[in-house]
Parts: structure tokens; C-alpha cells; sequence
């Protein structure tokens, strides 16, 4: 597939795996993925296994990311983790404002954003998830919906900073449901999220940024998305987990 933007396929594995499993992931997914040099591919195990992980990609083109982190960078957040934390194992992506988070954590626009710029200064490329609910979209809010979650998670980024951050597009309503957007839905939300960007940095960047789709993606349905102009890649969470399934999409997307 010839895209404008490389693709970037990244897998979510939530709170799955402990060391040992992450292992055996990984050492299955780098024999599936030998010399794919076609797409970006991160995997993101929860903080327990970058070690072990991170150590056992070394010698592929397998990435690091976290799922999450602090917006600070020392002292008193008990059970919270720093930048500087995750830099010590090469992590290289970091998953900010994921809808279980803004759900669950109460995490706000304003407090992703505080993220993203600490991410930045630490030399860790922001993965941040914007999505509507399905009674947004029922209600015909889904681009009211977007629009506040780009401009508020993004706000204080610089161009070059908003050119090294990734945005993942995940309907709250297909993530983890088996429900997938339709290619037109998908296509429509990461074109509109595009024009966004336009305005509010310039055309350039929007033109550079990548947008990932997530939810319920799989290796059946990643061709016909990623065959979208405006979808860049994937956040993948449960197919993510397995080496052959989570190989399987990426190979389909190429
Ligand atoms: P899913 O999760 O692929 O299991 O729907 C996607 C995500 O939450 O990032």
C-alpha cells in the first residue's frame, strides 16, 4: 500500500501479561515480523514488562511505548510514573488520554495536554486518543465531541511538537465491543480531525501527523481501513495480544 504517511501499527495490551507472557509475546511477534521494515510497529506492555521487554526487542525494529504516564517528573505522586521513568527503558511512545482513562481516571483534556508537553520534553512521542461515545454520535455530536478532545488534549503544542505527536482515533463504542466503524466513518472522523489540525496549526503539519484508527480492529477488517487516505495506522487492543493475529494486521496493512 502506498500511503503518504508511514504507517504506524501500535498494540495496546492494556493491563494483560505478565513478564513471562510479554516475553513469549514478543519473541512470537519478532519471528512473524522479521525484516518488516514497511510499517511502524510498537508494542505497549503495561510498566511491569518494559524491562524484560524492552530488552528483548533490542535487536528488532519492534518499538516501546507505555500506556500512560505522569505530568510530572519527580516528587510526591505515589503510584504514578515519570518520563524520565520510562526513558530508562528506551520507551520511545507513550498512550495518553485513552478512553478507559478518561472514563475511569477522570482524566481530563487539560490534563492530557499537560501530559503531552511533559511526554515532549522527555523525547517521547505522544500516542493521544480522542473518541466520541456512542450517544455522541447517536446524538449527531461526534465532531463537537472531537474538536473539543483535539484542540483542548493538543493545546500548547508547537508544530514541531504536534508533527511528532501521533493521534489515535478510537470510537468509545467499538473499542473492545467487536464493533468496528465502518471505512466511511473512520475515514470521515480522521479527515475531519485533519482539517483540524489545519486551523489550528498549519497545513503542513496537518498534512505530516499520523492517525491511527482503534477499536475492534483485526487482521480481517485492517485492509480496508488502512486502504483509507486519512488513516495512518492502528491502536489495536485485544488482537494485539496474540503474535499471530497481531502480525496478521500488520501485514494485511501493507
Ligand atoms: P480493541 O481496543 O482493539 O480491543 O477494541 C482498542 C483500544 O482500546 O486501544
Amino acid at each position: 500500500m502506498n500511503k503518504e504517511r508511514k504507517l504506524i501499527i501500535a498494540g495496546n495490551w492494556k493491563m494483560n501479561k505478565t513478564v513471562a507472557e510479554a516475553l513469549d509475546l514478543v519473541r512470537g511477534l519478532k519471528i512473524e515480523l522479521a525484516n518488516q521494515k514497511e510499517v511502524d510497529v510498537v508494542v505497549c506492555p503495561p510498566f511491569t514488562a518494559l524491562s524484560e521487554v524492552s530488552k528483548a526487542i533490542l535487536d528488532s525494529n519492534i518499538r516501546l511505548g507505555a500506556q500512560n504516564m505522569s505530568e510530572h517528573n519527580v516528587g510526591a505522586h505515589t503510584g504514578e510514573i515519570a518520563a524520565v521513568m520510562l526513558k530508562e527503558f528506551s520507551v520511545r511512545y507513550v498512550i495518553l488520554g485513552h478512553s478507559e482513562r478518561r472514563q475511569h481516571q477522570k482524566e481530563s483534556n487539560a490534563l492530557i495536554s499537560r501530559k503531552a508537553l511533559a511526554a515532549h520534553a522527555a523525547s517521547l512521542k505522544p500516542i493521544v486518543c480522542v473518541g466520541e461515545t456512542l450517544a455522541e454520535r447517536e446524538a449527531g455530536e461526534t465532531e463537537k465531541v472531537l474538536e473539543t478532545q483535539v484542540r483542548g488534549s493538543l493545546a500548547g503544542l508547537t508544530k514541531d511538537q504536534m508533527t511528532e505527536t501521533i493521534i489515535a482515533y478510537e470510537p468509545v463504542w467499538a473499542i473492545g465491543t467487536g464493533k468496528t466503524a465502518t471505512t466511511q466513518q473512520a475515514q470521515e472522523a480522521h479527515a475531519f480531525i485533519r482539517g483540524l489540525l489545519a486551523k489550528m496549526f498549519d497545513e503542513t503539519v496537518a498534512r505530516r501527523v499520523r492517525i491511527q484508527y482503534g477499536g475492534s480492529v483485526k487482521p480481517s477488517n485492517a485492509r480496508e481501513l488502512m486502504s483509507q487516505p486519512d488513516v495512518d495506522g492502528a491502536l489495536v487492543g485485544g488482537a494485539s495480544l496474540e503474535a499471530r493475529s497481531f502480525a496478521e494486521i500488520i501485514k494485511n496493512s501493507i
